[in-house]
């Protein structure tokens, strides 16, 4: 599918337009109770694996729903991290992704020694996750670790992999649960496919 994700659906000078809907309907793919059951046995392998002293990153739009409930399972068992955010976009030049990735929101706090977990909506490429990974290792984080809702191995490009995987998926376009077609359908509480007819 073409022109999704962060990047799509821009306002192109006419403003907010109410008269534009959703392309279609979403089959669902992950329930809510599945993501949820999910997130809990994540949470606990990440309190057990990193302990209670860690930082989380959260790489925006597409994290924040994943997040926010990782965040409070963490609680749960005992984290009780300092957290931030970062915006990232990648760059295309003509046809092909060339892979450029920038900042364009940067976190405001020093990782300087810090453990870090960082959070994401989809391993795809890995282009995103190996730029951040490595420019916090730059700033000198003591560990960087990767945690994502979404793990799409048959698209990577680059070799990254993730310490923490919600759901391990083909090669399919998904929405909600954070995850967007052209800003639609973040709010959802499950992860599905549109369906057009
Ligand atoms: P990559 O690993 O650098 O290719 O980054 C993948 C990014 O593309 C994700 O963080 C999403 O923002 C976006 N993306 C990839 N696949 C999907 C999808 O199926 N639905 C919504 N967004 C996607
Ligand atoms: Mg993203």
């Amino acid at each position: 599918m073409s022109g999704a994700g962060d990047s799509s659906g821009g306002n192109t000078g006419g403003g907010f337009d109410a008269t534009k809907r959703p392309p279609g309907t979403v089959d669902v793919m992950y329930s809510a109770a599945e993501i949820g059951a999910r997130v809990g046995t994540l949470a606990a392998d990440i309190a057990d694996t990193l302990g209670p002293d860690i930082m989380v990153v959260a790489v925006l739009k597409g994290s924040f729903v994943f997040t926010a409930d990782l965040l409070r399972a963490l609680h749960h068992f005992g984290v009780h991290p300092r957290i931030d955010f970062m915006t990232l976009s990648s760059y295309g030049t003509g046809t092909e992704s060339s892979g450029k990735v920038a900042i364009t929101r940067d976190i405001s706090d020093d990782v300087r020694g810090a453990k870090i977990l960082l959070i994401d909506d989809i391993l795809e490429s890995g282009r995103t996750l190996a730029f951040a990974r490595e420019l916090l290792q730059d700033r000198g984080a003591a560990l960087v670790q990767l945690c994502v809702l979404l793990d799409k191995p048959e698209k990577r490009k680059i070799d990254v992999n993730a310490d923490y995987v919600g759901f391990s998926i083909g090669d399919s376009f998904v929405v909600g649960y954070g995850l967007d077609y052209a800003h639609y359908y973040r709010e959802l509480p499950y992860i599905g496919t549109i369906s057009t007819d």
